[in-house]
């Protein structure tokens, strides 16, 4: 069965206020589009947990702070329609861009701290665009739950904050990162690697769990780090943004495993630039 593809928000809310009626749970899947496996797992997670699957797909202009990068990101939605087939989601919500940002929209949600950081430092008013459209794919979709990756983890830690802190009634649910089988996580940014690229971008799995299992060995992370990125640029990545290694729960930075951590890798290769982060356990 093809699900149906709506663009509208009214076609949106008939549909979840039956589901509601009839005392259904909703999960939605928040996506840009160009779905891959990551995607896939988060579809099989929300089948799991919910009795009706939205997935929306929108390309929201409002997280890119780079032009050239929006421009470039990549466009398939009869494509990714046709991927999500197997999995009989309930509705598609590809909303008409005046249904996300009507005329005159003037709001913007913005969380403090979480974002101060990494993605937040290297990508200005990112989060701010995140935060901001999902915070209306929540409201619009109604949903009880809604499945994000580990790949984006401050991104989750961003929106669990955000939902938290509006009372927006949803549970916020983590997926594990989706892997190639040489290690290079999922990502939609991927399908622009060149053949050369990719090669490259998957040495970054595995220098980053060499450092990982260093660190929960007790060694101190700064030395780790700047060995790191010596590898990271020999292997040929052309830039790296930065090397961290941050708290699990409040993203503050560390210097040793002293508790439940996480580190984190941005780097850029063929022009596309690469997160990933792993996680790491107490010394
Ligand atoms: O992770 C993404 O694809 C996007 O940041 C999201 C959550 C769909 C918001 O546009």
């Amino acid at each position: 069965m093809t699900a149906p593809i709506l663009r509208k928000l009214s076609d949106l809310r008939a549909l979840t206020a039956a589901w509601h009626r009839d005392n259904k749970t909703i999960g939605v899947v928040p996506t840009m589009g160009a779905l891959h496996q990551g995607h896939q797992s988060l579809v099989e997670a929300a089948k799991a947990g919910a009795d009706r699957v939205i997935v929306t797909i929108f390309v929201n202009p409002k997280q890119f702070n780079n032009p050239e990068d929006l421009a470039n990101y990549p466009r398939t939605e009869f494509e990714d329609a046709e991927k999500l087939d197997p999995f009989q989601v309930d509705a598609i919500y590809v909303p008409d861009p005046a249904e996300i940002y009507p005329q005159g929209f003037a709001t913007t949600v913005s969380v403090a701290g979480l974002t101060d950081v990494m993605e937040g430092e290297f990508r200005p008013g990112h989060f701010d665009g995140v935060a901001t459209v999902v915070a209306k794919l929540f409201l619009q979709t109604q949903a009880d739950r809604a499945y994000f990756g580990e790949k984006d983890y401050q991104q989750l830690m961003v929106v669990r904050r955000m939902a938290r802190d509006l009372d927006i009634p949803i549970e916020v649910v983590g997926c594990p990162t989706v892997r190639e089988a040489s290690g290079l996580a999922m990502s939609s940014r991927n399908q622009r690697l060149s053949a050369d690229g990719l090669r490259v971008a998957a040495e970054k799995h595995h220098i980053m769990r060499a450092l990982v299992q260093a660190v929960q060995s007790g060694a101190a992370f700064d030395t780790l780090a700047a060995q790191a990125d010596t590898d990271l640029r020999s292997a040929g990545f052309t830039e790296v943004e930065y090397i961290q290694l941050r708290c699990a729960e409040t993203l503050e930075p560390l210097t040793h495993a002293d508790r439940p951590a996480r580190l984190f890798v941005a780097t850029w290769v063929d022009g596309v630039r690469l997160i990933d982060n792993l996680p790491v356990s107490r010394a």
